[in-house]
């Protein structure tokens, strides 16, 4: 696998990879890599002559800076990870690679933006659609993977390539899950035994939610997801919502497509994850 940490040369390598016919893949990942996103690997490296990784902690869409702080960071782990998944190149650039000192970015985002995850994290889709149009502007994908898990972060990135009118095909690979339910999540590590028990509420309820979807009203299936939450130690809901899954405003009984989003704090750690109704 091939290593780089500047613009300049994954730049030139890549178009050298371009100029000979080769497409690519690309999976875009903070790092503490796990076999989520090993899946987007594997979707990648199918259809596409080559696959490239990038881990790159972005600073500008954390607005906790001790989330930043603690975000897990196992190079070499992670390294060894994309080796064995057969990734062809990893970029890896530092802090000052992708950033000047004052950069301001803003994109009209819509909506989107402030709901659900928005309400609970503001500027952070700001951050991560300025970092993923630096990447797709130094890496220019042919395709690029990203996973349901942050199901809302995919319909911001679409929107981003609507906007700039990036040619890169989105890919939205599904959620992986442990056997008992957690949803994969780099997060997951920071879990203790006791979070990682109470962690499965989350799973459950989605899954519960919808095989009763059809024979109920959204009012009441909201009032019994939160209930059921709530009444499990240790976690502290934010929001639990039905929204359609093209705009995520909220769904009614006559929404066509709908998703399911939990996000909750399991101890100390904070969750998301969502599932698709029909
Ligand atoms: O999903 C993530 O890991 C990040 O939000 C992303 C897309 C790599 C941007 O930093």
């Amino acid at each position: 696998m091939k290593i780089f940490t500047t613009t300049r040369e994954v730049q030139d390598y890549l178009a050298d990879l371009r100029n000979n016919g080769k497409t690519t893949g690309f999976v875009a990942t903070m790092g503490a890599l796990h076999r989520g996103h090993l899946s987007l690997i594997a979707q990648a490296k199918q259809h596409n002559n080559v696959v490239i990784c990038s881990i790159f902690v972005n600073p500008t869409q954390f607005n906790d800076p001790s989330d930043l702080e603690k975000y897990p960071r196992p190079i070499e782990k992670d390294t060894q990870m994309l080796i064995d998944a057969g990734c062809d190149i990893l970029f890896n650039p530092p802090v000052n690679e992708m950033y000047a000192a004052h950069e301001h970015w803003h994109l009209q985002l819509g909506e989107i933006e402030h709901l659900l995850e928005g309400k609970f994290r503001p500027g952070h889709y700001q951050g991560v659609t300025q970092v993923v149009y630096k990447l797709f502007n130094i890496i220019k994908p042919d395709a690029a993977y990203f996973g349901q898990k942050d199901y809302q972060q995919f319909m911001v990135i679409s929107k981003l390539v609507v906007l700039m009118h990036l040619p890169v095909k989105l890919v939205m690979c599904p959620i992986l899950r442990e056997d008992d339910g957690l949803a994969m999540s780099s997060r997951n590590i920071h879990l203790t035994a006791e979070d990682r028990q109470h962690s499965l509420v989350l799973s459950k309820t989605l899954f519960r939610i919808r095989d009763e979807f059809d024979a109920n009203n959204i009012p009441a299936l909201l009032d019994e997801a939160a209930a059921f939450i709530n009444a499990e130690t240790g976690v502290s809901l934010e929001y639990f919502e039905f929204a359609d899954s093209e705009t995520l405003q909220p769904a009614n009984q006559n929404t066509k497509n709908i998703v399911a989003l939990v996000a909750a704090r399991v101890g100390k750690t904070r969750l998301i994850d969502n599932i698709l109704i029909n």
